[in-house]
Parts: structure tokens; sequence; C-alpha cells
């Protein structure tokens, strides 16, 4: 199973949203021929009604089945009663042929902290309690630090219940987004991976545009970073399901100036 995990696309009508940059990102997503199209939240900047209106636009361009969380930016303004009238459940459980995914809504309205909570905990547990080979959770915020991107902040309130549940039910999969940066590191026997901003203006030095491309077969679990800008793809990870070993080549980006 191939997934795109996309985010951050921050559609609105200042000076967050890139469009030359999501058109020309779409055509390097919609190449993948994913399975499956994540999208770990921040579709717009200020979750108002135009920009839930243009986001949904935008992803009409977006090939393929395509599951959604919320992220902050989204809560805003009331933007979480719109949330559901446009991508519907923020919170589900998907079954696929050997797995299950859990998407959750880590946001909480005008706020830009997350917080998952107990109801949402549970969700996980019935997710791992649905019987396929893999689950994978995913949602928009952080669980743990990630570096290349600035001051510390916003980890989920109840990092440590999350973590917890994560670890001790050996998840192998977290997909994440929120930093605007590509980033992934294993805990335990658990891989935590960030996805960076799909076409927001708000980059981080060199780390630009990007998408991940997780490759998912019987043995490993593979993360590609694609570089928007220059259509390089890199390598990041390679993480073994039998024994949960892994390679991690730590994302840096072409530092040169094109
Ligand atoms: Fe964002
Ligand atoms: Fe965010």
């Amino acid at each position: 199973m191939k997934i795109a995990h996309i985010s951050d696309i921050h559609c609105n009508y200042g000076s967050d949203f890139n469009s030359k940059v999501f058109d020309s990102a779409v055509k390097l997503l919609n190449k993948t021929d994913s399975d499956l199209v994540f999208i770990s939240g921040d579709l717009t900047t200020c979750g108002l009604l135009s920009e839930y209106k243009l986001a949904n636009e935008k992803l009409k361009e977006i090939n393929g089945k395509i599951v959604i969380v919320p992220g902050n930016h989204d809560e805003r303004n009331l933007g979480y009663k719109l949330f559901p009238e446009f991508f519907g459940d923020p919170s589900f459980i998907h079954t696929y042929k050997n797995l299950s995914f859990v998407g959750l809504p880590s946001s909480e309205p005008d706020k830009d902290d997350g917080r998952l909570g107990r109801r949402r905990h549970r969700l996980i547990e019935r997710g791992i309690k649905k019987g396929k080979k893999l689950t994978i959770v995913g949602f928009h915020h952080h669980l743990i630090p990630v570096p290349n991107s600035g001051r510390e902040k916003n980890i989920i309130e109840d990092a440590g219940e999350t973590l917890d549940i994560i670890l001790k039910n050996e998840i192998p999969l977290v997909l994440m987004g929120h930093r605007h940066v590509p980033y992934g590191v294993k805990i335990h026997k658990t891989l935590l991976v960030n996805a960076g901003t799909f076409s927001c203006n708000r980059t981080r030095a060199h780390f630009g545009h990007t998408f991940n491309i997780i490759d998912i077969n019987n043995e490993n679990i593979t993360v590609t970073v694609v570089n928007i800008t220059n259509n390089k793809q890199k390598k990041m990870i390679k993480f073994n399901l039998e024994n949960r070993h892994y390679k991690n080549r730590y994302y840096n980006p072409d530092t040169r100036i094109e």
C-alpha cells in the first residue's frame, strides 16, 4: 500500500497560500499513484468559510482517495463547525486490506495547542481492536519535539498519555504535521513521522515545500520525502516491521541555491 502524506496546505486569500506551488505539488502528487492521500490538517489559515471553499475546490485537483483531519488553523473562527460540512467526520477509523487507519482531531477552537483527550484515546484502542495487521494513527499536532522548527511549543497537552497508549500497543506508525518540516524518528517500536508544508509560504530555511510518500509492504515501511521545488526524492526512513529496526537518514534539504 502506498500512502501520500501531505500537510499544512494553508489555503487563504492573504500571504499564506502559494497556489503556484500547490499546482506543481499536485502534479507530483498525482504521479505517485498512491492508494490513499492523508492530509494532516491546516487546510486553511483562519478557518474562514471562504478558505474552506477554496480548499474544497483545490482538493478536487487531487486524484484518488483522500482522508483528512483538521489542524489548529482550521478550528479558528468557528471553523470547527465548517470542517465536517466540507470534509466529513474529523474522527474516524477506516479499514483497508490489512490495516486500520485512525484519524483524530488534535486541535481545539482558537488555540494553537493540541490535545486528544480520553474519548480519542479510546478510539485509538478501538482501531487496534479491529484486528487488522497494522494500525496507523494520524493527527495534526506533534507528539514529541521536532528539530529545525524553532522554539518548542504545541506538543499535544496529553502527549504522555497518548505516547503510553501508542508505545504499549506497539503501533507501528503515527503520522503528523503542524511544524512545516519533514521529520521521522523511532521510539521503542513506533515510527513517528511528520510531513512538511505542501503549499504554505511560511517555510523554514531551506526545507521548502515537501510531502512524504509512505510505502508499506509485509516487511517494511519506507518513508520518502519529495521536494516539491526541485522534484528530488530522498529516502528518509526504512523501518522493518518484523524486528522494528530502522535506518534513518534524517532528512536534510539540498541547501544549494538554484
Ligand atoms: Fe500549519
Ligand atoms: Fe498547525
